[in-house]
């Protein structure tokens, strides 16, 4: 178990703000240069299937723009698994995805969904992507995803982060509680756990704090604190603070 966690930054919602006006302005490609010299250690992308998010264009610019390695977010789809072995990236998330959510609501029901996954795990693992399974911090979806074979499972925190808000770290304590014990289950089965979704300055130190964890994924607040102090501040501050928990 590695003690620094790593910090994979999530650009999605740059290019959410360039295409609401259609043009190339912000420019994802230049938010991972970005966060590659604020020390992100990894670059995490969705590519959606309505591509509300990055678009099939921006897959190499974002490539070329650093050295990270690149974790792309995909639906259990035949078109983004093709999209997935031409690309080669260094890992491939697979998350449910609803056209209609405003964000991936829920983990994936890998129980529920074996039949459908267990192909696309093999093929992803063929094109040398490490494949991550975005789960709810649940036994029984631990315990599939080592049967898929995945090698890493990255566990949704986003209702820690609802509980959270609603009610600080008292509030949040029982799914902390579920979130490390599911790191720890992944670690006993082989499986490197990750964990993210919903993660904030104020909320992200508990989380941070479990040992087993491998990395934690974040987007949103990121972008939206970028805004007030910028990209390179706001990165630098979550590292300090994933540092501090680790300390
Ligand atoms: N991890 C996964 C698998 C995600 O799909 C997302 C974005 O929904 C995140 C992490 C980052 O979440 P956020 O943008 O809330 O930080």
């Amino acid at each position: 178990m590695s003690a620094r966690l790593r910090l994979g930054v999530n650009i999605d919602h740059v290019a959410t703000i360039r295409n609401a006006r259609g043009g190339p302005h912000p420019d994802p490609a230049r938010a991972a240069a970005i966060a590659a010299a604020a020390g992100a250690d990894g670059i995490t992308i969705h590519l959606r299937e309505d591509r509300r998010h990055i678009r099939d264009g921006d897959l190499d610019a974002i490539r070329a723009a650093s050295a990270l390695p690149i974790n792309l977010e995909m639906a259990a789809t035949e078109e983004m698994t093709a999209i997935a072995e031409a690309y080669r990236p260094h890992a491939a998330c697979i998350v449910p995805e609803r056209r209609e959510e405003r964000t991936t609501e829920g983990g994936l029901n890998v129980a529920g969904l074996h039949n459908q996954i267990a192909p696309i795990v093999r093929r992803l693992n063929e094109a040398g992507a490490r494949v991550s399974l975005f789960i709810e911090p649940d036994p029984v979806q631990i315990a599939v995803s080592e049967v898929l074979g995945a090698p890493v499972v990255e566990l949704h925190t986003g209702r820690y982060a609802e509980l959270w808000a609603e009610g600080g770290l008292e509030a949040a304590q029982p799914e902390l509680v579920r979130l490390a014990a599911a790191a720890a289950d992944a670690r006993r089965r082989g499986i490197e756990p990750h964990a993210g979704h919903g993660l904030t300055f104020e909320n992200v130190g508990p989380v941070a704090a479990i040992a087993e964890l491998a990395e934690l994924n974040i987007g949103h607040f990121l972008m939206g604190e970028a805004i007030f102090i910028g990209l390179d501040a706001s990165i630098r501050e979550m590292r300090r603070r994933m540092d501090e928990a680790r300390a």
